[in-house]
């Protein structure tokens, strides 16, 4: 079978580690050509350790085992001179840019209820999970419409269909990222730019892409991780905690051009939580 993303090159923001890695990875398999993006460092204001350089190395080197380019910029999606000049870069090496996927993201600063929460912490949590999204899509929209073709693919939550206690932030962030997608669907839907979000229920830490969302978020909460998975997999109807590979394919046939007629759909991969 011929590889579903051959010919394609891919952008992928937050590639170090997590949802990130594994979608680099899902991609690489389908024959996609990579630019993978981090910051690779930590955030002053983020209360855990982020993806880090060797991370981010570590996910280049199994996409190359695949067969396919892999390139890796560090960059900060709040930085927007950083993000025009990473896909300046992405298209002087590989021609072209085909797919994008706005998977940063932080959760925390979080576990406090909105009059808790300073401005700085608030304006960090729009700017990296909102704000960062916009500014890669600026970056790439005017390259997408040129050739008429795009897939871009933004890594929402079900905290973008949803609320969650203690978690105004990122809950807000989210549903923004939602509504970004649909106005941005809109914008480019005659030049064939396809714009589409996917909202991941509570996905497992999973070892093999050094995943730590689930277990920040439980710190957030002060609750323990065993626990917090527990309340999750009691809460996803289908009664498990998702797997990193659920969004990696979904990313993948969004990627694709089996979905070629999908644009501001809003795609939940979570067991069925946000059914109810
Ligand atoms: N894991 C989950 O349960 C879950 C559920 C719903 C949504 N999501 C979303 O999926 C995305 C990936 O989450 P994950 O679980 O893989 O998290 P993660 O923390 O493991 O990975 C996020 C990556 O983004 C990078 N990053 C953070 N801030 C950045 C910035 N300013 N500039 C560039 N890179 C930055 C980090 O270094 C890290 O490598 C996030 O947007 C998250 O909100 C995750």
């Amino acid at each position: 079978m011929t590889p579903r993303l051959s010919g394609k090159t891919a952008v992928i923001t937050g590639a170090a580690r997590g949802l990130g890695r594994a979608t680099a990875v899902a991609f690489a398999r389908e024959g996609a050509d990579l630019m993978l993006l981090d910051l690779a460092a930590d955030l002053p204001g983020v209360p855990y350790p982020l993806g880090s350089e060797s991370q981010l190395a570590h996910t280049a080197e199994l996409c190359r085992e695949q067969g396919v380019a892999a390139s890796t910029a560090r960059l900060d999606v709040r930085d927007l001179d950083a993000v025009e000049a990473a896909m300046a870069t992405t298209r002087e090496r590989f021609g072209r840019i085909d797919v994008l996927v706005n998977n940063a993201g932080i959760a925390a600063p979080s576990g406090k209820a909105a009059h808790e929460i300073d401005e700085r912490e608030w304006q960090l949590m729009i700017d990296v999970d909102l704000s960062g999204a916009w500014r890669t899509i600026r970056a790439v929209g005017g390259h997408m419409a040129e050739q008429r073709s795009g897939s871009i693919i933004n890594i929402a939550s079900t905290a973008g269909l949803v609320g969650y206690r203690h978690f105004a932030g990122y809950v807000a962030a989210k549903h923004g990222l939602v509504g970004l997608t649909k106005a941005v669907a809109l914008d480019y839907a005659p030049l064939k730019v396809r714009v589409n979000a996917l909202c991941p229920g509570s996905v497992r830490d999973d070892s093999q892409v050094e995943g730590r969302m689930l277990s920040e978020i439980a710190r957030c909460l002060d609750v323990p991780v065993a626990e917090h998975e527990e309340t999750f997999v009691q809460a996803q109807p289908m009664n498990s905690l998702i797997e990193p590979e659920d969004i990696a394919s979904a990313a993948v046939w969004l990627a694709s051009d089996e979905s070629r007629q999908v644009t501001g759909s809003v795609l939940a991969v979570d067991g069925g939580f946000t059914a109810r």
